[in-house]
């Protein structure tokens, strides 16, 4: 009998282009799955990007943008199932169901939370209006944590700082079952230790959207150029001393602004290519401007056939709206099988309209 099928799941937030941390934290290894004999499921989190929102923003449009990006880069609407987030509405009655043992002090260390109350003034969480962060962010890894067992899935590629996120949708799991003496929810394995945080173009520890410091996948070469050029290199202490032709990993003892030239010429350059780099950096050249344009030029070579694939004529609205309808509907059995157990385990029955 064949072996059973590995179940992957992932999402991304709809919060307009994707960028090189997107890409080399998440995508790349969708991509890799896909090609192997798992079940993949692949969703645009448009819940999620909601719990960020100070105004109307079009998200549907990001959507649309982000699945066109998805299939430029390789992703195959027939090979993995690609949803919304919101077409599969049983994920936010697995929220609710999943909410219920969800303890409040957990919540509070979840990252995306805690770096909220961190960006507010002072750190401030009781102004005049009471606690400016939404119920709806601090129950994000409640919300993720049933996108991710709705599926049954058992691996979640993402990147690296999404590790706790994952780590937390295996604990409710395990509490869900435990609590109410059932298997209704299967425990995803844990991020791989090798998953990848790839600091943001200021130097900062992550690029991010909302940091302001992303490399997006969809830049221009113009763009690209302006966007290397700032990096900032100055403050970098210069070579380091010893054997001037050891090949070893220089990135640790870099500065932040070299260290992220350098990781990515890592990734998208050839090793003769980074390795003649390092050697330049060892012995104490003059050689930032060169290093800038050679990364461009590979961002661009990285970039191009993913801009074509974007504007490819059979890539448009249409064909997206197409198979997210198509995916969604293969998605939603299984999503209300777990549901369905879930409420039975818990004891309010299965659902009555449904049945
Ligand atoms: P989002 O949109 O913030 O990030 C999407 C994916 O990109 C990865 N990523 C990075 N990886 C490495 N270095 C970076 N600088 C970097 N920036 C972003 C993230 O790790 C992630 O894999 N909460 C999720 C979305 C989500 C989800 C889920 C993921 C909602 N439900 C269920 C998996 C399973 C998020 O981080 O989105």
């Amino acid at each position: 009998m064949a072996e059973k099928q590995e179940v992957v799941l992932s999402g991304i937030r709809p919060t307009g282009r994707l960028h090189y941390g997107n890409y080399f934290g998440a995508i790349k290894q969708f991509v890799e799955l896909q090609e192997q004999d798992q079940l993949c499921y692949y969703f645009i989190a448009d819940y999620h990007a909601l719990t960020t929102a100070k105004e109307r923003v079009d998200y549907f449009r990001y959507t649309l943008d982000m699945l066109r990006t998805y299939v430029a880069c390789g992703l195959d609407p027939k090979k993995s199932v690609i949803y919304r987030q919101s077409d599969l509405p049983c994920t936010a009655e697995l929220n609710l169901l999943l909410s219920m043992i969800s303890n409040i002090g957990h919540l509070e260390r979840g990252t995306t939370y805690k770096d909220a109350i961190a960006k507010l003034p002072g750190g401030n969480t009781d102004g005049p209006d009471g606690n400016p962060i939404s119920y709806g962010l601090m129950g994000y890894p409640i919300l993720m944590a049933a996108d991710i067992l709705i599926v049954q899935a058992d691996k979640v590629p993402v990147g690296d700082d999404q590790r706790q996120h994952v780590e937390m949708a295996s604990d409710m799991a395990r509490k869900f079952n435990h609590r109410f003496n059932c298997e209704a929810l299967k425990i995803p394995q844990g991020v791989s230790r090798n998953a990848l945080r790839l600091p943001g173009l200021d130097g900062g520890t992550k690029m991010g959207k909302s940091e302001n410091n992303d490399l997006g996948l969809l830049d221009d070469p113009k763009l690209v150029l302006k966007k290397v050029k700032t990096i900032p290199t100055s403050t970098d202490p210069g070579p380091i001393q010893g054997d001037s032709d050891a090949p070893a990993d220089i990135i640790p003892q870099l500065a932040p602004g070299l260290a992220v030239i350098y990781t990515l010429l890592d990734l998208l350059a050839p090793e003769d290519v980074y390795l003649d780099f390092v050697g330049k950096y060892r012995r104490g050249e003059k050689f930032y401007g060169m290093l800038k344009n050679t990364l461009a030029e590979h961002i661009n070579d990285f970039n191009a056939p993913i801009i074509d694939g974007f504007h490819a004529e059979g890539n448009n609205d249409e064909s997206v709206k197409q198979f997210l309808m198509e995916n969604a509907e293969k998605v939603t059995p299984v999503a209300l099988d777990t549901v369905e157990n879930c409420r039975e385990a818990m004891g309010i029955g299965r659902s009555l309209y449904r049945a």
